[in-house]
């Protein structure tokens, strides 16, 4: 049985992960809208890692003995006025979650659940990719956004990544 404040921290965070994909969603809108397809295609598979995210830590509550349970989720608000401030945003967002992972792990250490640390450490991994791809993006949209045929290219680039369950991630 898992430490009841470890086992609320973490059904609150199948919410914030539940919330990261309906927000990334909510770029890809905005991005379909721009009619820049590449960059909505790759915030909707990245709303697919999300929701991966959330399942995991669904499948890890319920096999240690928690009952799961889903509050609202939050409506996406964010307002852009360029086609980089999507970007901006998913960079703090994940600065934002890699804080709360931490959060979740500092209070497992504190107690002594090794179990959930284990668990955890797939996603303190993640999340350094997730930050580094936000980056990445923001930066080569820095360099080549303002050109049509640079973001043309950017787009196309973006257009081609796929979407795969992970293969090294808790499971589901
Ligand atoms: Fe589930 Fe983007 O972190």
């Amino acid at each position: 049985m898992l430490n009841e404040k470890i086992a609320k921290l973490i059904n609150e965070q199948i919410n914030k992960e539940l919330y990261s994909g309906y927000l990334y969603l909510d770029f890809a809108n905005y991005y379909e809208d721009e009619g820049l397809d590449g960059f909505a295609h790759w915030y909707q598979v990245q709303a697919q890692e999300e929701r991966d995210h959330a399942m995991m830590m669904r499948r890890y509550l319920i096999d240690n003995g928690v009952r799961v349970t889903f509050e609202a989720v939050a409506k996406p608000d964010k307002v852009f006025k360029n086609t980089t401030d999507p970007l901006k945003a998913g960079y703090e967002h994940e600065q934002y979650v890699t804080s709360l992972i931490n959060n979740i792990y500092a209070e497992a250490y504190k107690i002594h659940d090794y179990r959930t640390m284990q668990f955890l450490d797939w996603f303190i991994k993640e999340q350094g990719e997730e930050e580094k791809n936000a980056e990445d993006m923001l930066k080569k949209m820095h360099l080549y956004g303002n050109d049509a045929k640079g973001l043309y290219a950017l787009n196309q680039e973006l257009l081609a990544r796929v979407y795969a369950p992970s293969t090294t991630g808790p499971a589901m």
